[in-house]
């Protein structure tokens, strides 16, 4: 039985991802000199700040050339820029079917927390006016380790007071489906079959989110 639900947030309730890549393709190409693709972003959902960095750096084979403090610049100036992207987001960001879905899970009576990787979480979440349907959020700087591993859905979930195995995740990221069955969590994806097909129950964009269908394969699935 269900008895509560744990959110990623970057594509999965806004689509924030472009914006994540938007910023990191500047940085990477003006200050790193590696021109990012859409297969590398990929790799950057879901993950850490500083997690994506790396990445990029490993795709450009300078894994080792910068040193700590060079990367929190480069981390920080990605970071304004990511900002100065965000703040002109308004509730007509949602991404289509999430307000329809948070209200169905809200009237059946599931809890509902935040389990989003990004420091910038509270302020989006503000931003788009669902503050209200999120009992908790996970504070990314509590966190010892980053998806994929599952402390931050057991955090979100214990937020709820909700057994892993009767939590449902939503991610829209490899990293994150695999962090939510680590946790014994069910995992519902949102994205393509060759990216998520590892999820529990897949859906192929947020408008097809189905309260009754999570229900139905939850209940075939664990009983
Ligand atoms: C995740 C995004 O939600 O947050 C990642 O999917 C991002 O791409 C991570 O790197 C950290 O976000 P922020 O806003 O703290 O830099
Ligand atoms: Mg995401």
């Amino acid at each position: 039985m269900i008895k509560g639900f744990v959110f990623d947030l970057d594509g999965v309730i806004t689509d924030t991802a472009k914006y994540h890549y938007a910023a990191w393709k500047q940085v990477a190409h003006d200050e790193l000199g590696i021109d990012i693709n859409p297969t590398v972003n990929e790799g950057l959902k879901g993950v850490s700040r500083m997690d994506s960095l790396n990445v990029i750096l490993k795709f450009g084979g300078k894994e080792n050339a910068y040193t700590d403090t060079e990367k929190l610049e480069y981390a920080t100036e990605k970071n304004d820029l990511y900002k100065s992207l965000i703040k002109q987001m308004t509730p007509a960001d949602i991404l289509p079917g999430i307000s329809n879905f948070l209200k169905a899970i809200t009237k059946a009576g599931y809890p509902m927390s935040l389990a989003s990787a990004s420091r910038n979480a509270p302020y989006i979440i503000d931003r788009l006016g669902l503050a209200e349907y999120f009992s908790a959020i996970v504070d990314p700087a509590t966190l010892t380790k980053g998806k994929p591993d599952p402390e931050i859905f057991e955090k979100a979930a214990d937020l709820i007071h909700t057994p892993y195995a009767n939590t449902v995740g939503l991610e829209d990221a490899v990293a994150g489906i695999e962090g939510i069955q680590a946790a014994g969590m069910f995992a519902v994806g949102v994205g393509k079959p060759e990216v998520l097909g590892k999820a529990d129950l897949l859906f192929p964009d947020t408008a097809h989110l189905d309260l009754a269908k999570i229900e139905a394969a939850f209940t075939s699935q664990r009983g």
